[in-house]
């Protein structure tokens, strides 16, 4: 199993966002640790469950910013988006049906990172810099964003 390192190539240069992916890169990583230390279920289980969790609030977060930035290609997006989460929701569905699913949070991670991230999350950059550009304050007036992020 191989060890995710988050490395500049992954920065779209939306803090916000960086860390939000930032954040799902490490449970992935917290997830495939458990799996090859051989953690009991319940440990693997609540993994899972954060990493779905986080997941669909990340999906949601970002398809609002896209929204708001009027970015066209919004609804592919989050057709990819719902590929993920089903990818996740499978995944989570095997395990615990006691499956062996130790090999897959490598293609889990890879769909992630490289399909998503490096392809269809760089695509909306420029609209979202220049959206954030124009309106400044916009992450400070949705109360609740950060507490959410820091918790
Ligand atoms: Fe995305």
């Amino acid at each position: 199993m191989s060890k995710f390192i988050w490395t500049e190539q992954f920065k779209l240069g939306i803090e916000v966002i960086d860390q939000q992916h930032r954040q799902i890169m490490d449970y992935v990583n917290q997830l495939e640790d458990a799996l090859g230390n051989g953690k009991p279920q319940k440990v693997v289980s609540k993994l899972i469950a954060t990493l779905v969790d986080y997941t669909i609030f990340h999906f949601g977060f970002e398809e609002d910013l896209l929204e708001k930035a009027g970015y066209p290609y919004l609804k592919p997006h989050q057709k990819s988006h719902a590929t993920f989460a089903k990818r996740i929701a499978d995944f989570r569905d095997r395990y615990d049906a006691g499956e062996d699913v130790s090999k897959d949070v490598d293609a889990l991670l890879s769909m992630w990172a490289f399909d998503h991230l490096k392809h269809d999350d760089s695509d909306y950059v420029g609209v979202v810099v220049e959206f954030l550009r124009q309106n400044p304050n916009y992450f400070s007036k949705k109360p609740g964003v950060f507490a959410r992020l820091f918790k």
